[in-house]
């Protein structure tokens, strides 16, 4: 036989010598969930060892994070019913529990890099990423609401704005307005593809977000008229252009396992580096599996990570980063 490849693996040193893909506790981003008040630390029972924050418990857990290596994190708001309504005011309102919680972070770790999420779902009554209007989700009036909330956390000081919208255009106008604001150098993540996706519910319980009916008019039951289908990829490549071309800074594949193919395609087409969003239910679906004793977490864990980083990921927003950056510790 000439050719042995069992040669390249027959050393530890050997195989690491040839890796191909490395995961570093720098390419992730880790998300935390908060919610105003104090003291607050609740567990989401879908998503074991995530907890909502009050920015008092939230400041410790950040820095033990930050002495684990992490540097960029991601918020998103679980924002109280009856400051919730059509048009989801309550995201760019000055009293925004939310903007104040970014600015007090900032304070404390100026050289982390924070991220925010752009959306009406935590502050829509129905639920929606946009307004819903005579049972449609209607996209030129959202943009004004998502310009309003992004330049509200730009000045709260959010290095990284991320609409998680799916709202046709919304990257060029947002891009517009943060440079009218001065805002020039807070960066755009467009969840580029987004898919309409079964893999968000345990997301959608901590922050008690699901679209919902409140009895006036008809609502949507899912996302599927501006999340993307799951049949396609290349309508990924052509959200891909426009964002380019309307000024983002990153783009974002989400969920990321079921869709490594995805995220491999516009890693070879975009110069933009391509962060993939690994998703709560891809989270919970370990979680629960290793639980049950039917998988290792310590090394099913890495895998799944190191493979969405191979298919072309340069970052990865994941739950698990705080116990990777353990892992890794050890
Ligand atoms: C909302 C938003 C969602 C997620 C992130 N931002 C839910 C949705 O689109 O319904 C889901 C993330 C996850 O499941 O971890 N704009």
């Amino acid at each position: 036989m000439q050719q042995r490849p069992r040669r390249n693996r027959k050393s530890a040193a050997i195989r690491n010598m040839i890796a191909e893909t490395h995961l570093t506790v720098e390419n992730l981003i880790y998300p935390f969930f908060v919610e105003d008040g104090k003291g607050v630390k609740t567990e989401i029972s879908s998503l074991p060892n995530n907890f909502r924050w009050s920015i008092d418990t939230l400041l410790p857990e950040m820095e033990a994070c930050i002495k684990l290596g992490l540097n960029a994190f991601v918020l998103f708001p679980k924002v109280k019913d009856e400051l919730k309504d059509k048009t989801g005011t309550y995201g760019f309102s000055e009293k925004n529990y939310y903007l104040e919680i970014a600015k007090t972070v900032k304070k404390e770790f100026p050289h982390i890099c924070l991220m925010s999420d752009v959306a009406l779902d935590p502050y829509s009554i129905d639920g929606h990423d946009g307004i819903v209007r005579n049972g449609e989700i209607v996209n030129d009036e959202t943009l004004d609401v998502l310009v309003k909330m992004s330049v509200a956390q730009a000045q709260a000081g959010f290095d990284i704005i991320g609409p998680s919208d799916m709202m046709d255009g919304r990257v060029g106008v947002i891009r517009d307005a943060l440079d009218d604001y001065g805002c020039t150098n807070t960066s755009i993540m467009s969840y580029t593809a987004k898919y309409a996706s079964a893999f968000y519910g345990p997301f959608r319980d901590a922050l008690d977000s699901a679209p919902k009916a409140d009895g006036t008019e008809e609502i949507p039951k899912d996302k599927k008229t501006y999340q993307m289908n799951p049949a396609n990829v290349k309508e990924a490549v052509r959200e891909a252009y426009l964002d380019e071309n309307e000024g983002a800074d990153f783009m974002m594949v989400k969920p990321a396992l079921c869709y490594l193919d995805v995220i491999k395609t516009l890693s070879e087409i975009s110069t933009l580096p391509i962060s993939a969003y690994n998703v709560s239910g891809e989270y919970a679906m370990l979680m629960a599996a290793c639980k049950n004793g039917w998988l290792n977490f310590e090394t099913a864990m890495p895998e799944m990570l190191l493979s969405i980083k191979r298919a072309g990921a340069t970052s990865i927003l994941t739950y698990f980063a705080k116990a990777y950056a353990e892992l890794v510790r050890k």
